[in-house]
């Protein structure tokens, strides 16, 4: 028998590894993770993992069937099940009051009503999504909507990973953070979850705080983040003008401890399904407080992003002669980051996108991300334009410019060589995640674009 029984609503990104983890750490607890989606469950039990994240398989295989199941069965989950955590997706909002800012709650909501519903005994509901503050307010309101003898004691305890070493940062967390209610119960609920982490996460670093701290600290670690990448690429732009590299000005401003080197790689801009999102969540919640000043001051991190992947596509018209109708580039990634197969917002959709305007002919190469790929561009008008070819070699046949877009491993170990002699010439490279041998590239031949520094041209 086991001690506890966990479930965990939605088995996404966050929801799968997290709770493979924990079953991971706690043999003496048994995990049920459900899904709305059925074939997102099917895909958990089956030997195709819906993601992709390095050393999830290995864990699945150890704990699955024996604490750790999937199940599209949420009402008796709910029911069997003392713990649950919420980790639905909380998309921004494109209808209605708030579009294309707030979050949408309605995933959200739909689980506390769903929990209320089905509920036999108290339970811990634990936020594990990234939600605005005082969410659990509302969720709250809604669990004691019914004069009904059971209790709820809601908790903040958000989710830190990134993706591609999502398993590494469960394992090995910086911090985990849980808010409660100061309230006896709200305490009693907290200890209860300080007390599953503890099977392997030292005591200093779980730290406890009041649920709306515990709720604003996740958004706001976010926008820290994103706000050091959308710095140094505001200062990329600065290096392009005056012969500067960006690389050396990150590496001598890193080296500074208060600042530090981590996050100030200069990119075509930040993707994933979080930064912007949460950021936009941050200013909506500034503006609903009149704060305007300080709401513009975090929308600029999002203006610098679209800026940075628009001027990456203004570089390649300028280098490439104003035109580049029929030219064909290959984009060496897709996925927002190395690791990972997600493509939410990844910068490489939009670039695609932009090229298919400018009527070039695309080919997207990605070692994990081409079905993701092929669902982005799905809608396009002229995806006859757009070929997936896996081969990094096969890819760049035939191309007038390559664009490496994904920091995956594998372009920084490429025979550029090869790739030089299949492509058309004069041969381009805009290297958007400044990942390549730049020097090395140029003696080959290549004409070299890169990210805050100065071209390599043979013209
Ligand atoms: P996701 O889209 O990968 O997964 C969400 C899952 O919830 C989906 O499988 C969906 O089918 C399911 N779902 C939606 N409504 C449901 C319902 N009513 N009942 C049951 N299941 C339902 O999203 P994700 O990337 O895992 O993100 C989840 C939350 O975690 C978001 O709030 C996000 O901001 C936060 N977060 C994400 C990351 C990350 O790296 N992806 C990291 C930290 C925090
Ligand atoms: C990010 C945070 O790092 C996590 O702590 C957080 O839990 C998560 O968002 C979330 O809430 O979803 P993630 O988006 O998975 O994680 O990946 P990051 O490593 O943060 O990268 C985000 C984007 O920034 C990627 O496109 C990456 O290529 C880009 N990046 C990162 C840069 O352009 N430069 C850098 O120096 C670092």
């Amino acid at each position: 028998m086991f001690e506890k029984n966990i479930l965990c609503i939605g088995a996404g990104y966050v929801g799968g590894p997290t709770m493979a983890v924990i079953a991971d750490k706690c043999p003496h607890c048994k995990i049920t993770v459900a899904d709305i989606n059925p074939e997102r469950i099917a895909a958990w039990n089956s030997d195709r993992l819906p993601i992709y994240e390095p050393g999830l398989e290995e864990i699945i295989k150890r704990t699955r069937g024996k604490n750790l199941f999937f199940t599209a069965d949420i009402n008796r989950g709910i029911r069997e099940n003392d713990i649950i955590f919420v980790g639905v997706n909380t998309p921004t909002k494109d209808f209605g009051v708030g579009a294309g800012m707030a979050a949408d709650l309605q995933y959200w909501e739909k689980t506390a009503r769903q929990i209320l519903e089905n509920a036999e005994s108290s339970k811990i509901v634990v936020e594990k999504c990234t939600l605005p503050v005082k969410t659990a307010l509302a969720m709250e309101r809604i669990l004691i909507s019914t004069n009904n003898a059971i209790r709820f004691d809601v908790l903040s305890n958000p989710e830190f990973l990134a993706e591609g070493s999502a398993i590494n940062d469960l394992e090995n967390p910086d911090r985990i953070l849980i808010g409660s209610r100061e309230t006896p119960s709200g305490i009693k609920a907290r200890d209860t979850l300080v007390e599953i982490y503890a099977n392997w996460v030292p005591r200093e670093k779980i730290i406890t705080s009041n649920i709306w701290s515990s709720e604003l600290s996740k958004l706001v670690s976010n926008a820290f983040l994103a706000q050091r990448i959308s710095s140094i690429n505001a200062i990329s732009v600065i290096c392009e003008k005056t012969d500067a590299d960006v690389g050396e000005v990150a590496k001598a401003v890193g080296l500074d401890d208060r600042i530090g080197p981590k996050f100030l790689n200069a990119s075509v801009g930040f993707g994933g399904s979080c930064f912007k999102k949460d950021i936009l969540n941050l200013v909506y919640l500034c503006r609903q407080h009149n704060l305007d000043a300080v709401a513009d001051y975090w929308e600029g991190i999002i203006k610098i992003n679209q800026y940075q992947q628009e001027r990456f596509i203004l570089n390649m018209l300028d280098a490439m002669f104003h035109t580049l109708v029929d030219k064909r580039i290959c984009l060496l990634g897709f996925a927002f980051k190395a690791n990972t197969g997600d493509t939410r917002e990844s910068p490489a959709i939009f670039i695609a996108k932009r090229l298919l305007e400018e009527k070039a002919e695309v080919v997207v190469s990605d070692p994990k991300a081409l079905d993701n790929a092929r669902k982005d561009l799905a809608g396009e008008s002229r995806t006859e334009a757009v070929s997936y070819i896996e081969d990094p070699y096969r890819a760049a046949e035939e191309c007038h410019a390559v664009a490496v877009l994904t920091e995956w491993d594998l372009y920084r170990k490429l025979d550029y060589r090869k790739i030089y002699d299949v492509m058309h010439k004069p041969a381009f490279i805009f290297d958007g995640r400044n990942i390549l041998d730049h020097r090395k590239c140029y003696d080959m031949g290549f004409n070299v674009y890169s990210i805050g520094k100065p071209p390599l041209t043979h013209f």
